[in-house]
């Protein structure tokens, strides 16, 4: 059986919506820094700080005006110290900065001094957020008020649960099964610990629940912008160079969030695809960074803070 980490099987699409800077992959620093007239809703996911060629990245972004919101949709680090530098670092250069998890933070891992698992673990880099000054998504949904305003920014935590799975399966059991045939099993399996639940799809309906409450206790007249590591929708994956791949990359539960609610833009990583694409005329944004064997090819992108608003809905 082989182990595949996210990033081998999930990269080789020409991304869209990514203007590629050479191939040399050489970090120009004076790119990461985007001045603007007015306020502006940023976002980026996928940082993956225990990379060390990520750090740089990381350590040059800065708001192009001092009231620049940043939204960082998840896999920060592996490890408890290196998301507390990253969100640290980030917190102190923003006016606003708001945090989902991705599975990577989940994990635990021996090299983390920090040994907690699942539910204990999220509560723990909640209280470490809380303690920054960052938004959590258990924390009042801000409402962001500059240019292309007022949304509500709504950050979720719904996870996955296998059901976006491979044909010919029609239950998770029959899902895992092929993706051991094939070869393609994400890490999470191994690192990524569900306590004090049976499962990760049984954490994840409990998520799914506790948010389909949030959003519908929102005031319907202020659009949202949903921000979820994992895609809400399972389109995106289609595109997985592995389609195995994809039960690891969300819940057939939230496809219809961005209709039910009032939503003005859905923000989410995971996939390392960074694209713009929109699906029932609300707009989709991937906003990863991903590792250095991924950029470093293709080189950053022209906009590595992707402006949130004004909405795009352009295909
Ligand atoms: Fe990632
Ligand atoms: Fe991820």
């Amino acid at each position: 059986m082989s182990v595949a980490a996210a990033s081998d099987v999930l990269t080789g699409l020409p991304e869209a919506g990514v203007t590629a800077k050479g191939a040399s992959g050489a970090i120009t620093l004076a790119k990461l820094g985007q001045v603007s007239a007015t306020p502006q809703l940023l976002a980026i996911s996928d940082i993956h700080v225990g990379h060390a060629e990520n750090r740089p990245i990381v350590e040059g972004l800065r708001p192009g005006h001092p009231g620049d919101w940043l939204i960082v949709a998840g896999d920060v680090a592996e490890t408890v110290p290196d998301v507390e530098w990253a969100l640290s670092l980030l917190k102190s250069r923003f006016d606003t900065v708001i945090w989902v998890p991705g599975n990577h933070e989940l994990w635990t891992t021996t090299k983390d001094p920090v040994q907690l698992r699942g539910v204990q673990r999220y509560e723990h880099l909640v209280e470490i957020c809380r303690r920054l000054g960052v938004h959590t998504p258990e924390d009042e949904f801000p409402v962001w008020t500059g240019d292309g305003g007022p949304v509500r920014i709504a950050p979720l935590f719904a996870l996955y649960d296998y059901t976006f799975r491979p044909d010919g399966a029609t239950t998770k059991e029959e899902s895992l099964a092929i993706a051991h045939e094939a070869g393609i099993v994400c890490t999470d399996e191994y690192f990524l610990h569900p306590d004090p639940y049976p499962s990760i799809d049984a954490w994840c309906h409990a998520r799914v629940e506790y948010t389909e409450r949030r959003l519908a206790a929102c005031d319907p007249d202020v659009p949202l912008v949903l921000v979820n590591h994992w895609p809400l929708v399972r389109q995106p994956t289609r595109v997985l160079r592995y389609p195995e791949f994809a039960q690891w990359c969300g819940t057939e539960l939230s496809a219809d969030w961005h209709t039910r609610f009032n939503t003005a833009s859905v923000v989410y990583g995971h996939l390392h695809i960074p694209r713009h694409t929109v699906y029932d005329g609300v707009p989709f944004e991937e906003v990863s960074l991903g590792y250095p064997r991924e950029w470093k090819p293709r080189g950053l992108p022209e906009k590595l803070l992707k402006p949130v608003l004004p909405v795009r809905v352009a295909p």
